[in-house]
């Protein structure tokens, strides 16, 4: 057998769908500068699917400071890892403002959210450990929890009841190992919207000895009085043990970032994998950090906007009868219960005919016969944005009803 033979015979759960979704619903080339108006397939659509929460990727002061950091540095410096030769003053600086923002003692830059978070958790736990996590987590927290050598324990989503009984179990198990305990959540559940329950997951700290880390690579920036996150949201920031965000999003750039205690940051940043044996951050990420979080830090008018927003349109939405779900974040999913092919071809229909493009998430990422339409506001989004989007979703919610999306006429676009 030829290992090349699955890429024609078996393209996994969303690939065998390639074929009719490829560059419309997967893959789709939003064109133009990052704003609330791209261009798709030549046409300008109103823009609800980027996590451009404070609006920062196309501020002018962000693009400025990236330019000139670009030219100044070019892209190839710092040359190495950082264990090695890839460390500078201004990745320092950049760590030492991060954790004074989320209040921990120290901070570390990663490359990508992605690769830090599986090395966090591969670092911070050996066989003898016990890791509790939660079972919508992100898929960089489930390769994380792959890697580890001892038991792992799943609680059904946000379910403390649940959680109790994994801490119970691993509580009796790391006793006989003498390992400890790690509990993983997000803050901001990235497809539902919906908080991690972080005041309940550290009240429990009375009860049992674990130690708590939260990836919050949609609270930070967006959560809280200062944009620390979900913790501060929620009132429990010091109760987070490790504390993860992301530049993907808020900071509208990449890579990412974790902070803790200045013992755990050290201890990090001699075990992460992904990080030792990869090069450093470059320079203009770096320089660009520090722009954008003396933006977030002085601004937080642009988080008050991504609210108003946020909350005109989840206001808007439930009132007109959608189920949007337990949401408390600006993330807002619209969930539909029609058959597949009536989701699409809504889905389809707000696309084309009203030019509004959102995220759709479809079987097999969800359980078959539910669509999730996602919307992501941002503080560059008007109240007339609200309006027109309010008033589509009135329209297509009248089709749906009227079984208008029961055909396929929307439906098989690259055919
Ligand atoms: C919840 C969550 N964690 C981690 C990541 C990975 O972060 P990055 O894009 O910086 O690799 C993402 C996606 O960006 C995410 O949504």
């Amino acid at each position: 057998m030829d290992v090349f033979n699955k890429a024609t015979t078996n393209l996994g759960p969303i690939g065998q769908y390639a074929k009719s979704i490829h560059g419309y619903w997967s893959f789709p080339k939003l064109e133009g500068e990052i704003s609330t108006r791209m261009k798709f397939r030549g046409k300008e659509k109103l823009v609800w699917s980027l996590n451009n929460y404070l609006g920062l990727a196309n501020h002018p002061e962000v693009r400025k400071a990236d330019a000139e950091a670009a030219a100044q540095y070019g892209l190839a410096l710092p040359m190495g890892a950082r264990m090695m030769s890839g460390q500078t003053d201004l990745h320092e600086q950049l760590e030492n403002e991060l954790a004074a923002f989320v209040r921990k003692e120290a901070a570390y830059l990663l490359n990508y959210g992605y690769q830090g978070m599986v090395s966090i958790i591969e670092a911070m736990v050996d066989r003898h450990d016990v890791i509790v996590y939660d079972s919508e987590s992100h898929a960089c927290i489930i390769d994380g929890v792959r890697l580890h050598f001892g038991k792992r324990f799943v609680y059904p989503h946000n379910n403390i009841e649940n959680l109790r009984k994994q801490l119970e179990r691993a509580t009796r198990i790391t006793k006989e190992t003498g390992g400890g305990i790690l509990v993983i959540t997000e803050g901001v559940f990235g497809m539902s919207g919906d908080l991690g329950k972080l005041d309940e997951i550290v009240a429990l700290k009375k009860e049992f000895n674990f130690r708590l880390l939260v990836d919050d690579a949609h609270g930070v920036g967006t959560m809280g009085p200062t944009g620390a996150g979900t913790g501060e949201y929620l009132g429990v920031q010091d109760g987070i043990d490790i504390y993860f965000g992301t530049f993907a999003k808020a900071f509208a750039s990449i890579g990412g970032f974790v902070a803790s205690t200045k013992d755990v940051i050290n201890y990090l940043a001699y075990n992460m994998r992904s990080q030792i044996f990869a090069k450093s951050l470059p320079m203009p990420l770096v320089v660009g950090g520090l722009k954008r979080l003396e933006l977030i830090r002085n601004h937080p008018e642009y988080r008050e906007k991504l609210w108003t927003i946020s909350n005109a349109l989840q206001k808007g939405l439930r009132e007109r009868g959608f189920n949007i779900g337990n949401t408390q974040s600006p993330v807002t999913p619209v969930f539909l219960n029609g058959g597949p092919s009536e989701g699409a071809n809504l889905a389809f229909d707000l696309r084309e005919n009203f030019n509004i493009f959102c995220s759709v998430v479809a079987y097999p990422v969800v359980p078959k016969g539910v669509i999730i339409i996602r919307i992501i506001p941002t503080a560059v989004h008007t109240l007339d944005d609200v309006e027109y989007t309010l008033d589509a979703f009135t329209t297509i919610k009248q089709n749906l009803d009227s079984g208008k999306y029961s055909s396929g006429q929307f439906v098989n676009i690259n055919q």
